[in-house]
């Protein structure tokens, strides 16, 4: 966050009720009616959550215990047993919604497909029993890398209807990190597609899959399923590679959905920590498919008439929760899209809700930016009537980003839904209910009910109005994180030990800081910890570092994250070369194409800096504190006592 959103939002008085309109009609239509409903799921959240897992969800068989808790395990609806594609698709199959539009799709180039739940369901069906004869049963892990077409959602469905567990990478990484992933999880089958749009371009996608499995560098995988999307060429393996369309495309559309238990594991997704390798976050059935349930249906106030957009891509979290489950286990019309806005067509997303008819419209504060440097002009030619609700999410918006939303995109009449969440959470932690909470700008509001979060120092007491520390939640929801894949014991740290427990509750560390306003409002103000977010991705700085010292110029790199008026934040990496190696126009930019190769392009460094020496504690920590300072252009803050050597910032300086 830069100095002045900070002020901004420290100062940000405005409050913004629910128009009366909107609060007639939505389910939860008061902060009366809100306020109950949290304190009733506070004094009992087991007992809230299993009547919810009652009314809303279908089950093959009722569990026996709604929550077993052994801090940091949760089992939720422990014995029960179901399919969350049953939830998302057979369900509505008996019903009028069987024809209703499950998901739009929109391609980058212009062509566009609608799958209507009888549709999506075959398809799925037919997916499911094509990686069923390639050998992947109940359990196995598939890795999915693919651009924003229908075939990414049916293949995680597919996935899921035969017990599979999916880990969705996003096509933007490159076939190091993607090959990284695949080893991590011990994937048996990619699926992916010849090559993706994006911004004007073909991205290859089988390629980079060559590049990741060449030379028995990820010797689990057997088999690679590819999409035809954009023509291009590929080399299909003799053996290993198979085409979806004579696969799929030949495959039995009769597929009943495998019974799972309710802690079966549903899916694996990476995310970046502030130490080390990306966490292989672990998500499981039960409580998963009934959060993201219930989070879409309250916090979008969902109406059968309503047209969903939810801009993100599938291989982060807020696909697969709010494109996906959340939205399909409702029986609503997810829309998704391929293309992204470029200088080509700068004002695609307003012909994407004129041409749909988007009711619900949730997005990014960093692509809200960048729609107000393109200039007012371009939505105010399209017709935006057909919106009702907006919503953002991924990083702290600034107030300025808010009003400008509210007044040129909502036209002053929708409710702005500021979600507060993480890939850790499953689903929204902090969030307006848009017909009951009023907002304010930058603020993500109140709890969702069921959710205690508090802001503590790190002795786990929470702290006075206004004071800051530390986000944490104090009680096991449904979908909260089960584990790291493989790794039980980084799970426990990452989250659990940072704060202690305080009267029995334990604490889940989010890693952001937080204050409470006087009127109990949350105000998260970024992370605490050695992560950055670019354009709403989180960047561990420890990843980017290790990518740069991986250069045979490089001996060591510093990475911290420099306020930047469009990305929220921008990477700066300090760089000491080798001897024989001098700093330059030509290193920089070969450094940074090589961090795009380790990693992908959304972690290339915007700056290297050249250094001498980076400052240092006297037991050689990197001061990374000083290092944000320099980058930023700031004056060097706070106590610099412990510095080893202090002529290191004035070199630094320059
Ligand atoms: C981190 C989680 C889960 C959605 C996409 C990102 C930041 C997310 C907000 C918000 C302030 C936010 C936090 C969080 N963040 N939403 N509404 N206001 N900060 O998921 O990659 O797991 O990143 O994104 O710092 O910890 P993610």
């Amino acid at each position: 966050m830069t100095e002045s959103t900070i002020e901004s939002i420290l100062h940000e008085n405005r409050t913004f009720n629910p128009p009366e309109t909107f609060a007639k009609d939505a389910t939860i239509g008061s902060m009366e009616q809100y306020q109950a409903l949290y304190d009733r799921a506070a004094t009992d959240p087991a007992k809230f959550w299993e009547e919810l897992a009652e009314s809303e969800l279908d089950w093959f068989e009722k569990w026996h215990t709604a929550l077993d808790w052994q801090p940091p395990v949760a089992k939720w609806f422990d014995g029960g047993k179901l399919n969350i594609t049953y939830n998302c698709l057979d369900r509505h199959l008996t019903t009028w919604r069987k024809n209703k539009a499950a998901i739009i799709w929109e391609g980058e180039p212009g062509d566009s497909r609608t799958y209507t739940y009888a549709q999506l369901h075959r398809e799925v069906c037919k997916a499911a029993n094509a990686i069923k004869a390639m050998g992947v049963n109940k359990g196995d892990r598939v890795g999915i890398y693919m651009p924003m077409v229908p075939e990414a959602a049916i293949a995680m469905l597919a996935c899921a209807r035969i017990g599979a567990v999916h880990s969705v990478v996003f096509g933007g990484f490159s076939a190091e990190a993607l090959r990284d992933r695949l080893n991590d999880g011990e994937a048996k089958l990619v699926i992916t597609a010849d090559g993706g749009y994006r911004k004007d371009k073909t991205i290859p996608l089988k390629s980079a899959v060559d590049a990741a499995l060449a030379d028995n560098a990820a010797p689990t995988v057997t088999n690679v399923l590819v999409v035809q999307r954009t023509g291009q060429d590929v080399i299909m393996q003799e053996g290993r590679d198979v085409w979806w369309h004579d696969l799929v495309g030949a495959a039995s559309a009769d597929c009943p959905p495998e019974p799972m238990d309710s802690e079966d594991m549903l899916f694996v997704l990476y995310t970046s920590g502030s130490t080390g390798k990306p966490k292989g976050v672990v998500h499981t059935t039960g409580g998963y498919n009934l959060y993201t349930h219930v989070t879409t249906k309250w916090t979008f106030d969902l109406k059968d008439t309503d047209v969903f957009w939810c801009t993100a891509d599938v291989g982060w979290i807020t696909g697969h929760s709010y494109i996906i489950y959340g939205p399909l286990s409702n029986g609503a019309t997810s829309l998704m899209y391929e293309g992204v806005p470029r200088p080509s067509n700068p004002g695609c997303f307003w012909d994407v809700i004129e041409k749909y008819g988007v009711t619900i419209f949730y997005t990014a504060p960093t692509a809200i930016r960048a729609f107000i440097k393109m200039g007012d002009d371009l939505p105010e030619a399209r017709d935006l009537s057909s919106l009702r609700l907006l919503g953002t999410v991924g990083e702290p918006i600034n107030p300025e980003a808010w009003m400008w939303y509210h007044t040129v995109i909502g036209k002053e009449k929708c409710p702005i839904v500021d979600t507060w969440w993480q890939t850790e959470t499953g689903g929204f932690m902090l969030t307006p209910l848009p017909g009951a909470t009023p907002t304010k700008p930058g603020s993500a509001t109140k709890p969702f009910p069921g959710i205690l979060a508090d802001v503590v120092d790190l002795d786990g007491n929470s702290v006075g109005a206004n004071e800051g520390g530390y986000l944490v939640v104090k009680h096991p929801w449904p979908s909260m994180m089960r584990t790291v894949y493989g790794d039980f014991d980084r799970f426990r740290r990452s989250y659990w030990e940072h704060i202690p427990a305080k009267d029995g509750n334990f604490m889940y560390f989010a890693g952001d800081g937080a204050r409470k306003d006087a009127d109990g409002y949350f105000w998260v103000m970024g992370r605490v910890d050695d992560v950055i977010n670019v354009s709403g991705h989180r960047l561990g700085t420890m990843e980017i570092e290790s990518a740069l010292v991986s250069h045979p110029a490089v001996a060591e790199a510093a990475v911290v994250g420099k306020p930047d008026d469009l990305k929220g934040e921008a990477v700066v990496a300090f760089v000491i070369l080798d001897g024989g190696y001098t700093g330059g126009d030509d290193l920089a930019k070969e450094l940074k194409a090589h961090v795009t190769q380790e990693i992908g392009a959304i972690a290339r460094p915007d700056d290297i800096r050249f250094a001498e020496d980076l400052p240092k504690t006297r037991s050689g920590k990197i001061m990374r504190r000083l290092l944000r300072n320099l980058a930023s252009g700031q004056e060097i803050a706070g106590d610099t006592s412990t510095l080893q050597d202090r002529s290191v910032l004035d070199k630094l300086r320059g």
